[in-house]
């Protein structure tokens, strides 16, 4: 090529790749004057969303209040006091390679400010195994006024002094978990009151810098068949991402913790992991943006080889998020019943947490296959009217 049209060619590039940038900028100041606010933390929270959202690792629940923490002691004959609480989630939290697993960690808020007996904080625990510490900030259920049996939750108030208090100790992700009840409706208020929680929420904890995890549990409570909840699973997302949205939640930098869809638990029937993924997929994709990194299920009283089957065969095709897990009840079923507050029985609960960790790590990436499963991880951990 001669050197005067290889110029000619260079030139040209140049400026087509100048007037590409003008574009950019053109279109993204325009797009400027939609957003309401960029965030200080913006970047570090798709940062830790994706980091919380890798390829064949999700999260372990662990932020059971004092009094379920104190009803799961009380079931292995351990009583319900600091110390033991303690003791069990050192247990947890000092699993040698758990890591390669589990990417988060939700606690309680006096878990987050403990220690292991050898005195580091619970935190560094985490931090040393690649495991971004996440923290629980709402402040539970309460009934709800002139309503058949639903609840809200509470917790808005303080809420930004507590997350940022959080942040300091070392926290990166938060949990704030409202239920939809079947039974009781669910009505438009609660439905509505739910989601325009949540989505507040979210908002204060990215300004602190904290990614929210989005979840509207609809309880497995009821004997409707999976249609209805695919209904009112499909309304409650719908009126979730319309509030996120309306409160300029970042949706890069959010985690969704959504319930399966399931019939309900006294319905008297069972689907296959085919037919729930099937259905949960189908309403998630209406529902979700793909700007969403994560969607992480939690097991609400499944078994824990049920949980692990249906999330492995929502792995079968391609999604546009990561799918993956943010269980407690089907983490941590056999690690308690191993341990039976026993130190002499903890190297045998973290090898009963690693294995549940590592099937739903495969099950994640799709690879599951449920053979060696215990009796164990077939039981079913359903109660009525359950509260966390
Ligand atoms: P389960 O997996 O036991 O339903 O708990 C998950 C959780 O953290 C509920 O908020």
């Amino acid at each position: 090529m001669a050197p005067a049209i290889a110029n000619k060619n260079f030139m040209g590039k140049r400026v087509a790749a100048r007037q590409a940038r003008a574009a950019r900028v053109s279109v993204s100041r325009r797009n400027a004057r939609l957003v309401c606010k960029a965030g200080a933390y913006d970047e570090e929270l798709i940062a830790t969303a994706n980091t919380i959202a890798s390829a064949g690792r999700g999260i372990l629940a662990m932020d059971e209040s004092n009094g379920t923490c104190g009803i799961r002691l009380d079931s292995i004959g351990v009583e319900n006091t600091e110390d033991n609480r303690r003791a069990y989630r050192q247990l947890l939290v000092t699993t040698p390679g758990l890591g390669e697993y589990i990417s988060g960690a939700i606690m309680f808020e006096e878990t987050l400010f403990q220690s292991s007996s050898e005195g580091k904080p619970f935190v560094d625990c985490l931090k040393e195994q690649g495991i971004v510490p996440g923290i629980k900030v709402d402040k539970g259920l309460v009934p709800m006024a002139n309503s058949n049996g639903e609840s809200w939750c509470q917790g808005l108030d303080g809420l930004a002094e507590r997350c940022a208090e959080y942040y300091k100790q070392g926290a990166r992700f938060a949990k704030w978990r409202s239920v939809v009840n079947i039974t009781a409706g669910p009505t438009d208020k609660a439905l509505n009151d739910c989601a325009y929680g949540l989505a507040r929420y979210a908002a204060i904890a990215q300004d602190n810098g904290l990614v929210p995890i989005v979840e509207p549990e609809i309880l497995l409570d009821g004997e409707h068949d999976i249609d209805t909840t695919l209904e009112v699973a499909s309304r409650t997302w719908a009126q979730t991402f319309k509030y996120l949205a309306d409160q300029d939640v970042l949706f890069e930098g959010i985690l969704l913790k959504p319930s399966m869809v399931t019939p309900g638990a006294d319905s008297g029937t069972k689907c296959s992991p085919e037919t729930v993924a099937e259905y949960t997929l189908k309403m998630l994709n209406r529902r979700v943006p793909p700007a969403v990194p994560g969607i992480m299920f939690l097991s609400g009283g499944q078994s824990e080889l049920e949980s692990t089957l249906n999330l492995n065969a929502m792995n079968q095709t391609p999604n546009p998020w990561h799918v993956s897990f943010s269980y407690a009840r089907a983490l941590q079923n056999t690690v308690l019943k191993t341990w039976q507050g026993d130190e002499a029985n903890v190297d045998a609960a973290q090898a009963a947490l690693i294995g549940r960790a590592k099937a739903n790590s495969l099950a994640q990436l799709g690879k599951y296959t449920g053979d060696g499963e215990s009796a164990s991880a077939g039981e079913g951990m359903y109660e009525k009217g359950y509260t966390y």
